[in-house]
């Protein structure tokens, strides 16, 4: 049997779309490889965000083009968005590539895959209208029980720095009535959780006359269905009516990212966010009053370009004040082609590197005060597997979005109470009470 590997980098939309990328490959008959130097076809589903994801990539293709010299047979399929970015520059930068294809032509790798017998044709992009969900191919779920659903793709923000809307296209919604047939379908399978997918899930619905709360309500009324999440929201749409539905929600989880980028309205503008650092403040607070126990997460930039030492004094003023429960944290890295790249006053790297510290020093300091105040409480626990540092505990994760290591039984999906003996900046210890279901079980 013919086997594939995926190797996937950056965001979840890109983890969802491996598993549907798999799912396709399954298809066609192969099996999975255990590893990139197993497998005959070695799919890449890379990410551009920043030069990180680039250059990594670039060392796995160094591998894949070295071991495809010694196994001429080897089929190199390489999607995502840094290809979608390089385009036709992909074949002369990467010689080896075979077949390329980008985030909206993911329905088109098996045809292109399969059409000579594996490898002999060589992918195209297609046009934006010609874009395609990957959410209507064969899904391979990695959890049983935890399951990403599209319900938009493409993003319509302009923030400056950011290369997503020019590889992802204009954004378009998935109808509501196939969003909500995939997760009864998940439902029907045994999936308690599911995370709806978007690069800006709050601004769902505007291309279709509904919107994005009232599509969380109409997930919360699946059958089965326990923990509702979503990621990403922008700020600048989180309206009334969808903090209303999460308050009212049973299935929605006590969590929102809610990405801050900068503290200084000044950097905020020059950002194109269209939000003040008084009005990100003020929705968070609103969020905070309406939903009790409330964990907030965000990604922050440093080193925007033009960032001074007081624009910076700012965000970590706002990290205080907000107290956030998690954070990314990014320097900023020049996208080529956005207008930040172009922009004067690109940030000196020591500067950069010296910001980034103390903001993470802060966040973490944040974080830890935070998850210790959970010590003393019981929470709902959703199983994931045994521990990833001490394969005697049991793992999973909070309402909150917590992850959890704990002594005590619970099998992957099933909802346990966790008592919370102990905490770090990122992470909760403690030992599980009872299982949901039993007690529900129990008193029925
Ligand atoms: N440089 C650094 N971080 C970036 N992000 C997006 N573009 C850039 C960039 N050019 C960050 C933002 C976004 C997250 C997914 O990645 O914080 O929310
Ligand atoms: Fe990376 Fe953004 Fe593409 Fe996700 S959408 S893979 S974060 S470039």
């Amino acid at each position: 049997m013919r086997r594939y590997h995926v190797t996937t980098f950056g965001c979840q939309m890109n983890a969802h779309d491996s598993e549907r990328i798999k799912g396709m490959l399954e298809e066609l008959g192969l099996g999975e490889a255990p590893s990139q130097q197993d497998a005959d076809v070695v799919v890449f589903n890379t990410c551009t965000i920043r030069e990180k994801p680039d250059t990594k990539f670039a060392a796995y293709m160094g591998e894949a083009a070295a071991r495809k010299r010694e196994r001429p047979g080897t089929v190199i399929a390489v999607g995502g968005c840094y290809a979608e970015a390089q385009r036709e520059r992909l074949f002369s930068l990467y010689p080896d590539v075979d077949v390329a294809f980008g985030p909206g032509t993911i329905p088109h790798l098996a045809e292109w895959l399969g059409a000579g017998g594996f490898g002999v044709s060589r992918g195209a992009w297609g046009t934006a209208d010609e874009r395609t969900f990957a959410a209507g191919l064969p899904m391979h779920n990695e959890r049983r029980f935890q399951a990403w659903v599209q319900i938009s793709m493409g993003c319509n923000s302009t923030c400056s720095y950011c290369i997503v809307p020019a590889v992802r296209g204009r954004e378009v919604s998935r109808r509501p009535g196939d969003v909500l047939a995939e997760v009864g379908r998940l439902a029907a399978e045994g999936v308690k959780e599911v995370t709806l997918l978007g690069q800006n899930v709050n601004s769902y619905g505007r291309d279709l006359q509904t919107d994005f709360a009232s599509l969380l309500r109409a997930v919360d009324r699946v059958e089965g269905i326990a923990r509702i999440r979503f990621t990403s929201p922008h700020p600048k749409d989180f309206r009334r009516e969808v903090i209303e539905a999460m308050a009212d929600c049973d299935a929605v989880c006590e969590h929102a990212h809610l990405p801050l980028q900068s503290g200084s309205t000044r950097i905020l503008k020059a950002m194109r966010r269209t939000y003040s650092r008084e009005r990100y403040v003020r929705l968070a607070t609103e969020m905070r009053d309406a939903i009790p126990d409330l964990a907030l997460g965000t990604d922050i930039i440093v080193g925007f370009p033009g960032e001074t030492e007081d624009d910076f004094r700012e965000t970590l003023e706002v990290v205080e004040e907000v107290g956030f429960d998690s954070a990314f944290t990014f320097v900023y890295s020049p996208r080529h082609g956005t207008d930040a790249a172009a922009m004067p006053d690109q940030v000196p790297d020591e500067v950069k590197r010296d910001r980034i510290e103390r903001l993470v020093e802060l966040v973490q300091r944040i974080a830890a005060e935070r998850n210790a105040t959970r010590i003393g409480r019981v929470e709902e626990v959703l199983v994931e597997g045994p521990s990833r540092t001490d394969p005697s505990l049991m793992r999973g994760r909070t309402r909150r979005n917590t992850t959890v290591n704990f002594t005590g039984d619970g099998s992957p999906g099933e909802l346990v109470d966790v008592a919370i003996e102990r905490a770090t900046s990122t992470t909760l210890a403690g030992a599980a009470v009872r299982a949901r279901q039993a007690v529900s079980a129990a008193r029925s």
